[in-house]
């Protein structure tokens, strides 16, 4: 097992981060086992409080009764995180992604997040993101870059699963990718939302290094074989 969360991330990508909110939330138990028998290494957990975005969905609670090895991604779309992002980290959280648009010091947020242990492990450490709306600039991540480990690009507006990829966000990842590379530094370029089998190869030969999919995973069907073959195609991109 590398040492940080952040190595083990890097080791995977490109690999899926799997939304749990169209899963059966009554068996999530065994729904979180679908995703670690079919290869998954990051299960990703979408936080609303019904005021950055229209939708209510989970906090802390639920991400820490989650039991699995698999990394927890906690993207969260809340106004003002910097009070509550300890709450998440505590709650055993191993990524934790905040919107550039949710607070006006984003820059207090990622530095408090760099001080913060992971709970599961103190020497694991917390991958810190910072998550671009549709409409936001890839540039706007630029100031802070030296305290960000993730960059997460928003391929729908956040609010609900099942939303349809806006393509402009192609372009988004090669613009992420020549900011990057000017820093020098590793840092991870994430894509969510509107993520399907026949656009995940392509996200991924774009260069995204950890693509979110909710809903095409748990369909209501064949999670098993969802997973599964998306994965795969990421993987063999
Ligand atoms: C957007 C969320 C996404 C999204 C993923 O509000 O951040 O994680 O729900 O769901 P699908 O894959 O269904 O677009
Ligand atoms: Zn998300």
């Amino acid at each position: 097992m590398p040492s940080t969360a952040f190595a083990a991330l890097n080791g995977a990508a490109p690999t899926l981060s799997v939304g749990v909110l169209t899963a059966d939330l009554l068996n999530l138990g065994a729904e979180v086992r679908v995703l670690e028998d079919a290869g998954a290494r990051v299960v990703h957990f979408d936080v609303m409080d019904g005021c950055f975005c229209p939708m209510m969905t989970v906090g802390p609670p639920f991400l820490k009764a989650v039991k699995t090895p698999l990394l927890k991604d906690a993207h969260l779309m809340i106004d003002e995180p910097l009070a509550k992002v300890a709450d998440y980290a505590a709650a055993g959280a191993d990524i934790v992604t905040v919107h550039v648009e949710a607070t006006r010091h984003l820059h207090r947020v990622l530095q408090q997040l760099g001080q913060m242990a992971n709970a599961n492990d103190p020497e694991r450490g917390i991958v810190r993101g910072v998550a671009l709306n549709p409409a936001t600039p890839v540039e706007a991540v630029g100031p802070v870059l030296a305290d960000v480990d993730l960059v997460l690009l928003l391929a729908v507006n956040p609010g609900w699963g099942g939303q349809t990829f806006i393509p402009a966000t192609m372009e988004k990842i090669a613009r992420a990718r020549e900011i990057i590379a000017r820093t020098g530094r590793t840092i991870l370029i994430g894509v969510d939302g509107g993520i399907t089998r026949r656009n995940v190869a392509e996200v991924a030969r774009a260069g995204a290094d950890l693509i979110v999919t909710g809903s095409a995973v748990f369909d209501g069907r064949a999670a098993a074989e969802n997973a599964r073959a998306m994965l795969q195609a990421v993987e063999t991109h």
